[in-house]
This record gives C-alpha cells, structure tokens and sequence, in this order.
C-alpha cells in the first residue's frame, strides 16, 4: 500500500488492522527533529514529553543516529552465546555512571522489571533466612499508585487495580503499600518477604517525590532484613531528574535498578542491573543452569545508540541542564500557580514535572495544548506532565509553558 500524504488514511488502515488498545490523538505523525514533530499534514507540534520520556534526546539526534548507521552497517544481531562490543560498553556506562553492578538486557521497562523479579525469586530461594512457607521468601512489596509494567509479574507489582482487571488469576506474592510510608512497609515484613521495589519519583502515579527519607530508610530496611532494594528507574533514569539516576537524589544504592524508556532513545532497551549480593542468581557457572534469558536482549544496533546516550549526556552536560531548566521551568510554574486558582500543586526534579490540577480535568488541558502545538500528557486525570527532551532550549521551553499557561487561564 503506497504511503499517504493525509493523516485520515493511515488513522483508518490502523483502525481496520489494529488492536485498538492505545488511546490515540487522531494525528500521524511523520517525522521529528530535536524537540519538534511534523504530523502527515505538514503542521508543526514542540514535543515536551518525548514519547512517554522515551526520546532522552530528542527525535533523530545527529550522534544517535551516527551510531546507529555506522553499526547497522556493521553487525545487528548474533545471540547471546558470543560477545558483542556495544552491549559490553553499554554495561560498562551504567556501572560506571551508577552502582556498579552486572547488567541484563531486553527490550522494556516491564521487562526488565521481570528480570528483576525472576532475579528476586533465586535470591529468596538462596537466602530462605527463617522462612517455613514451601516456597522460602518470595514476596516482593511495591507501592499504590505504582506502575512497573503489564505482563503478569509486574501487574502485580503495579499498584492500580484499572491494569489488573479482568487478568485474574493474578501471579501470587506481591503486595501494594502506599508510597512514601515506611510504616506501611514494616507491617509486610513477614517471613515470605524478599524486596521493595519501588520508583524513586512516582511517574505514572503523578510525579511524586517521596520524603528525603523515603528510600535511606528502605534501604536501611533492606539491609536488617536481607531484602533487595530495587530501583525502578524505568521512568527516571539517564538523567531525566538531573542526575544520572534518581535514587542518587537521596544519598543510597539499590541492590538493583531496571531501567526502560530513555536508555534505548527510543529504540527497545530494558536493562536489569544488579549488584553484588544479588547479581550470581543469574550466573550460569554458579546456578548451573541458565536461569534468564532472551533472544534479541542486547542487540547490538539498540545497545550502540544507548551507549552513545552515556557519551553524550556527559560531553553536552545534559545532567546539569537537566537540573537546571528543571529548576527554572518549577519556579515559572510555581509563581504562576500562585495566581493561577487551576494548579493545585508542581512537583518533580529535572525535566520530569507534574502539575496537579484543581480539577480533573487534565486530558482536556493536554488535548487543547496538542491544538496549540504542544504535546505534553495527562495522567491520573488531574495531572499534566512535562517530560522533554534533555537537549531543549528556553526558547522552546518559554514557548510551551507560554501555550500550557494561556490554556489554564483561559
Ligand atoms: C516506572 C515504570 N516502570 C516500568 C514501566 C513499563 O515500561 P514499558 O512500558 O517499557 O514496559 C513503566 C512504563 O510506563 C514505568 O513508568
């Protein structure tokens, strides 16, 4: 079928041969360039949310898709039983950038999640302490208003009950406390309990940033009880919140961090990384088995661009702008929600912001801003999230927040 100018074409083939699952703008969109998108009928769109944070760096960045080219030229793909040199540098970039650590590749944040849990369950079986269930520790606790993915381990995990529906029977062994209460943890912590997983700054959950005590006071949980820590930095990692990762915010290491979105650029990248006390559960030699595993994990055209990402945030000091723009796109809206009665609160760190609305009214806000030429989202109803590439510039940020404000006023 030969390629259409018009948008109506394409929305009609997708609305034929599709599953119909995803929500979707009655836009095509056919290219993009840094923070800018072109639909199919040639109008513009100032992208601030980079694909649910996924486009770190915007849409074709000059570097990214250098690498990308020169190793699609190269070699794609040769299985996991040989090495590869870009999974190997990419691994190395995120030990290096965070806690050390051993990664696993695949291709999603739910994935990688997955990995963790899966990596969660050998160590409980390792490590059964004084547990008398058949099935040593296994529980793994995470947080309402969560998200860590849709497959069925991280349903369980994901702390809302709309993505849970109808999937019954759910995996056993999980638990849904509410964010930012160590109490409500502490009252988990039966024999069966293996981990905490937890997102450092709630993404789907509205941008929350928990207490600065939050996740000292897990870890140190964690480390009395012999639990995992793990991070779920699917929305937060590769400098989003103006730091490599967001756990560093708040001054501890998780056991394990999983990461998704921004690491691939936009290509399908999910990495599991583990620490020492946990990492030999996936040790083929020590386990004497393989004991995860997937077949295009690695895969050497993602792993090229996701390791040029690391290059780039530091040779362009993408983590400090981060930080910066963060804190000044924070104060504009803060002193506009001072006079705005719209805006009931700002909140994030970096590039990630949520502003919660007075009213649910937020999928209407995100929708008139899209007519505007701003794509930004809604979440949890009365929430509009912001989420730009790192590489955007004032001006661009001046012209949404101009087009965000105009929409709350009016
Ligand atoms: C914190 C977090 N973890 C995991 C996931 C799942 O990632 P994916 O959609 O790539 O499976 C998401 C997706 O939004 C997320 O926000």
């Amino acid at each position: 079928m030969s390629d259409t100018q018009t948008s109506d074409p394409v929305i009609a083939r997708h609305d034929q041969y599709m599953t119909l699952n995803y929500p979707r703008f009655a836009i095509t969109m056919v290219e993009g360039s840094g923070c800018r998108l072109t639909d199919a009928e040639g109008n513009g769109y100032l992208d601030l949310f980079s694909g649910f944070g996924a486009g770190i760096l915007g849409h074709c960045h000059a570097d990214l898709v250098a690498a990308g080219t020169k190793q699609m030229n190269k070699l794609w793909h040769v299985g996991n039983l040989l090495h590869t040199k870009p999974q190997t540098r990419l691994a190395e970039h995120i030990a290096e950038k965070g806690f050390g650590g051993r990664s696993f590749f695949s291709h999603s944040g739910a994935d990688a999640n997955e990995a963790a849990v899966k990596l969660a369950r050998l160590y409980g079986k390792q490590n059964p302490g004084n547990a008398t269930h058949a099935f040593g520790r296994f529980k793994v606790i995470s947080t309402t208003r969560s998200f860590h993915g849709r497959s069925f381990a991280t349903m369980g995990a994901t702390g809302n009950e709309a993505v849970r529906r109808g999937f019954e029977p759910l995996l056993p062994g999980f638990v849904n406390v509410p964010y930012n209460d160590l109490a409500a943890v502490e009252a988990e912590l039966d024999e069966t309990a293996i981990a905490i997983i937890v997102e450092p700054i709630q993404g789907e959950g509205g941008v929350h940033v928990p207490d600065e005590t939050y996740l000292p006071k897990l870890r140190k949980l964690c480390d009395e009880r012999d639990l995992l820590l793990v991070c779920d930095e699917v929305w937060t990692g590769c400098g989003r919140t103006g730091k490599y990762f967001a756990y560093q915010h708040f001054g501890v290491e998780p056991d394990v961090m999983t990461l998704g979105k921004a690491v691939g650029c936009g290509l399908p990248v999910g990495v599991m990384c583990a620490g020492p006390k946990a990492a030999d559960c996936f040790d083929t030699a020590k386990m004497g088995r393989v004991t995860h595993a997937t077949t295009l994990g690695g895969n050497c055209v993602s792993m090229a661009v996701a390791a040029r990402l690391f290059e780039v945030l530091d040779s362009d000091n993408l983590i400090e702008r981060a930080a910066l723009a963060g804190e000044q796109v924070k104060s504009r809206l803060l002193a506009f929600a001072e006079k705005a009665d719209a805006v009931a609160e700002v909140r994030g760190k970096g590039l990630f912001i949520g502003v919660e609305l007075a009213e649910p009214i937020a999928a209407d806000v995100v929708q008139t801003c899209l007519e505007r030429g701003v794509l930004l989202n809604a979440t949890q109803g009365n929430v509009v999230r912001l989420a730009p590439p790192l590489i955007v510039t004032d001006e661009e940020l001046d012209e949404g927040l101009s087009v965000l404000e105009g929409v709350l006023t009016g």
